[in-house]
């Protein structure tokens, strides 16, 4: 693999094709003007609304309450207060978390200018450091992780409000004798992509946070297993490790190294490319679970800083993620609905399109930043092409779509009323004091009316293949927000945001 690629233009035969591919994107051309300012704002309080533990003084969603303030108190040592609850349940899944942390700390680093100017950055920065305080509450001794608070089982066999929570609050975690380099290595990740987030302005938490991630890193590398095989069925039914420790583990050294620029990170990612798939990459989605799409763009951008040919082929797989979800290149894999949105699969379909859309956006920068295109087969597809089809995914997510429907909760007129979460689809403690317990919260699943507290700012899962959706809140592949799908989100809005200043 060369680095140099070949930047001449497409021949006028291939352009011509290209043109017409492109045109034939459902909506592609379709002009659409958002307020993304709005949308952007809205995406970062959806967080707060996700907040467990001691709300403070500052709590914007004023709706929710303090919950959950003893986690960790039945190992009795551990305080676990705190993180964000993963969805419309009220679990603290450490796997999902830690990736959400990660890629809101990306979205931060790619977009601070844009954030600032917006009078987003301190909003964001603190949905950062909420995920980050936790993070490192939950690596409570060398080689000891907690992986989770609450009974999945009794948490989804009630619906509660987190305020009123009666379940077990029950802890699991990891160590040398049940590994989990997958979800250590995720939270080395976040750690250290946070940490990278306070340099700055935080110079001393930043460095706390950085040398929690180092030690994550060498106890995720040095213990290697999959952290659903040590919990079993604690986590498999809910947050399995399909996809094993592999990317993990590259994915930790390459934020390690980008918040560090320690050389030893930076040969994990030569040495290890090949061999855990990062430079011979399968998968082509970017998810909670799978990160080797992140890996390759996050790489990328060392390979042309450092000009070096070593981990070249890092970018050649950045690129096969690109072609696979990009319609009309040679190397397209991707379903693409009629009404022009990628889609993966009917569970949380919007994970993939937000993911997709900031990692598009990131790797465009990074590739005008090195004057670079993505080699797709013999068709060279420039930047502005991954710009392009990152702002179409936007626009579906905010109305541009079928249906005319915004599918972020509390933007534009009409938005999903009956989403599946239970605080949101409950009356707020201040308007109903009195605890409503665990079977008798059903009739608000059930209900037809919309949800009284609109979680504002989340993305639901989404609309079908054919782009329909139901306003459903038992139809919860559909109707549930979660914490990954907002991430990458956030940056993607903070970009198209910004081209409006
Ligand atoms: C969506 O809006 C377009 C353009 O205004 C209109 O033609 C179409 O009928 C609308 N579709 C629905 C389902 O409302």
């Amino acid at each position: 693999m060369q680095l140099d690629l070949d930047q001449a233009p497409p021949p006028p035969l291939l352009l011509l094709l290209l043109l017409i591919l492109t045109a034939s994107i459902p909506h592609a051309s379709r002009a659409a003007s958002f307020d993304y300012a709005d949308a952007l704002d809205k995406s970062i309080l959806f967080y707060e609304q996700q907040r467990s533990g001691e709300l403070p003084e500052d709590q914007r969603a004023t709706w929710r309450g303090d919950s959950a303030l003893t986690d960790g108190q039945d190992v009795n040592v551990v305080d676990l207060v705190g993180g964000y609850y993963d969805a419309g349940n009220n679990v603290k899944f450490g796997f999902p978390g830690a990736f959400t942390t990660t890629m809101l700390a990306w979205s931060v680093i790619e977009t601070g200018l844009e954030l600032d100017s917006l009078g987003e950055l301190g909003y964001a920065k603190e949905a950062v450091r909420w995920g980050a305080d936790y993070i490192s509450k939950t690596y409570s001794a060398p080689d000891v992780l907690w992986a989770q608070v609450g009974d999945a089982q009794a948490d989804h066999a009630c619906w509660e409000r987190p305020e009123d929570m009666d379940t077990p609050r029950t802890a699991y975690r990891i160590d040398a004798a049940h590994p989990g380099s997958d979800l250590a290595g995720e939270s080395a990740a976040a750690l250290a992509a946070s940490s990278i987030v306070f340099q700055i302005t935080d110079p001393g938490y930043s460095s706390e946070l950085l040398a929690k991630a180092q030690d994550i890193f060498r106890f995720a590398d040095a213990y290697r297993g999959k952290y659903s095989d040590s919990l079993g069925e604690v986590v498999t039914p809910y947050y399995n490790s399909f996809s094993g420790y592999e990317d993990e583990l590259l994915w930790a050294a390459a934020w390690l190294y980008k918040a560090s620029r320690d050389e030893q990170y930076l040969s994990y990612l030569i040495e290890n490319g090949a061999g855990f798939g990062g430079t011979t990459g399968t998968y082509y989605t970017a998810t909670w679970d799978n990160k080797l799409a992140g890996v390759q763009v996050l790489a990328s951008q060392v390979i042309w800083k450092l000009s070096l040919q070593s981990i070249a082929r890092y970018k050649t797989q950045a690129d096969n993620f690109v072609c696979s979800v990009l319609p009309g290149n040679p190397k397209s894999t991707a379903t693409i609905t009629p009404g022009g949105l990628l889609y993966v699969q009917e569970a949380s379909n919007m994970q993939y399109v937000t993911s997709a859309a900031f990692l598009f956006f990131t790797y465009a920068k990074y590739l005008e930043d090195a004057s670079q295109t993505v080699s797709c087969g013999d068709v060279q597809v420039s930047p502005d092409e991954l710009n392009a089809f990152a702002k179409q995914q936007v626009d579906y997510i905010l109305g541009n779509n079928p249906r005319n429907s915004s599918y972020m909760i509390g933007f534009g007129r009409n938005f999903p009323q009956r989403v599946h979460h239970r605080a949101s689809s409950m009356p707020s403690i201040e308007d109903h004091p009195a605890k409503i317990g665990c079977q008798e919260g059903f009739q608000y699943l059930q209900a037809s009316s919309p949800n009284p507290n609109p979680i504002v700012g989340g993305v639901v899962g989404g609309p079908d293949s054919s782009d329909q959706y139901s306003d459903d809140r038992e139809a919860f592949t559909q109707s549930e927000p979660s914490t990954y799908i907002n991430a990458g989100l956030v940056g993607a809005l903070a970009t198209l945001a910004g081209q409006t200043l």
